[in-house]
């Protein structure tokens, strides 16, 4: 399949660019920068100049793909304007892959991330999240999820809270920076909430597996972790970086600190179970010990 991708330079696009290509696909990589482009390219996937705002541009990559994959997000959570603007860019982005692709019964494959249902772990029969400061991103997947009936055979990838390579990414990857700010490695309350994690390359497989084989209107966990308690996240970070390790105010994680402070484990078993997924790179704390001071 020629596959378009946007985010495909990023932590997770770069590993789905490469689990595409090992596997006969090739990819058109959306890429907003000279780097990009030249990162895509030494990646073996051509690249399609432009950004997630440039709508035309979108198009034109709809129009020469048998496939789309989104994953780009500004991931930029220092306000919450910044986080709004994100989702508005994203959202609008979204809206108009899933518009070019009505009739056409090719995949759509977005990124989406796991619920949190109080009291148990979440499974792919939960619905997103549709209140919250990211709100707009389930809102924009729940939309997309419904040109299945459409013909776009679009389908969602719920990543857990940490997607990691190499002792980076997501929300660890998050309380590793502020870490080394602060020298102190920190988590909000006493540290028993749970986050889910997976291994990016992992998380790679389940994207193709998607893309090749998901019914129109499904969705999937991308889990191998289902939930590491964040004070045992914390400790390994803290002892790679020789910092104490301890709880800290939830404001001191801005527009996340309620996400941040909320217990949210996840589960894979139908996703197992229906598309022979099965994750085999390091945990979350294993990947952690990569983390240098
Ligand atoms: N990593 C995690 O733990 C995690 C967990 C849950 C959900 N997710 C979601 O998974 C997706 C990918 O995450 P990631 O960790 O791979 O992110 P990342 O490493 O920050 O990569 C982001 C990618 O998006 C591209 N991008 C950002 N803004 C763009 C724009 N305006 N126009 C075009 N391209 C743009 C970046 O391009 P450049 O290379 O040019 O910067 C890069 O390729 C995001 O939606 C993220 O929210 C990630």
């Amino acid at each position: 399949m020629r596959v378009f991708i946007t985010g495909g330079t990023g932590l997770i696009g770069s590993a789905v660019v490469a689990e595409l290509l090992g596997n006969g696909h090739t990819v058109l990589a959306l890429a907003r920068s000279d780097a990009s482009a030249l990162a895509a390219e030494a990646a073996g996937a051509e690249p399609l100049r432009g950004g997630l705002a440039d709508l035309d541009v979108l198009r034109a990559g709809v129009a020469a793909a048998d496939g789309v994959i989104h994953l780009a997000f500004a991931n930029d959570f220092s306000s919450p304007e910044a986080v709004a603007k994100a989702v508005a860019e994203e959202g609008a982005a979204l809206a108009t892959l899933g518009e070019e692709l009505i009739g056409s019964d090719r995949p759509l494959v977005t990124c989406s991330g796991t619920p949190f249902v109080p009291g148990r772990a979440s499974t792919e029969a939960d619905l997103v999240p549709t209140e919250g400061p990211v709100a707009g991103r389930g809102r924009a997947v729940t939309a997309v999820l419904g040109l299945a009936a459409r013909g776009v055979r679009s389908t969602a990838v719920r990543l857990p809270r940490t997607v990691h390579n190499q002792g980076t990414g997501g929300f660890a990857g998050l309380l590793t920076v502020i870490a080394r700010q602060t020298r102190v490695s920190g988590y909000p309350g006493d540290g028993a909430q749970r986050w889910p994690a997976v291994h990016a390359l992992d998380a790679a497989v389940l994207f193709r597996l998607a893309l090749e084989q998901a019914e129109p209107g499904t969705s999937w966990h991308a889990v191998a972790d289902e939930g590491d308690p964040v004070r045992d996240i914390a400790a390994v970070i803290g002892r790679r970086l020789g910092v104490p390790a301890e709880s800290v105010p939830a404001e001191t994680y801005g527009p996340l600190g309620p996400i941040f402070a909320a217990d949210q484990p996840a589960t894979a078993v139908l996703t197992r179970q229906a598309l022979g997924w099965e994750p085999k790179h390091p945990s979350l704390l294993e990947d952690l010990e990569n983390i240098q001071p």
